[in-house]
């Protein structure tokens, strides 16, 4: 059975990782206006990834014997007009999650739950890698500037991106 703080705190990110792929979904909804449709392919593996880290938890807690409790999930705010300011608010909400699954690695350790700490393990080399990823989309947009040639080009390469189903723990 799972110590009853690690399991609020679990059921909190569930709904963080919701609120991930919802916020994803409405920075999507941004770029399928600007008609940038390598963008909205970005943001479309981002969508699934969020679901697939939120559901990986939701396995989790049930597979610990764990109570889940879904909560409402909060609307999500484009902050920005540009390309370049949605980035900066990706990358501002990546490090946030990272500072969430950090926490709750903290009351992991609290709780001495070692399986519960070797699952977020995963999780944390995933935000070493989304944070690195949207910090490099971030750069090349800082470079672009007001080039909208660049920023078409950039487009492209963003349409190449896939999603491949991880496995978490
Ligand atoms: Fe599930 Fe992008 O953190």
């Amino acid at each position: 059975m799972i110590n009853e703080k690690l399991q609020a705190e679990f059921n909190e990110q569930i709904n963080k990782e919701f609120f991930s792929e919802y916020l994803y979904l409405a920075m999507k909804v941004y770029f399928q206006e600007q008609n940038l449709q390598g963008f909205v392919n970005w943001f479309d593996v981002q969508v699934q990834e969020e679901h697939a880290h939120a559901m990986g938890m939701f396995d989790y807690l049930n597979e610990r014997g764990g109570s889940i409790e879904l909560k409402a999930i909060e609307k999500p705010v484009v902050e920005g007009n540009t390309p370049l300011e949605i980035f900066e608010q990706v990358l501002r909400h990546e490090e946030f999650v990272t500072s969430r699954i950090n926490h709750l690695m903290d009351v992991a350790e609290e709780v001495k739950d070692r399986a519960a700490l070797h699952f977020l393990d995963w999780y944390l080399k995933e935000q070493v890698e989304e944070e690195s990823t949207v910090s490099g989309v971030l750069a090349t947009l800082k470079l672009i500037g007001d080039d909208k040639k660049a920023l078409l080009l950039l487009d492209k390469d963003l349409a190449t991106r896939t999603f491949v189903q991880p496995v978490i723990g």
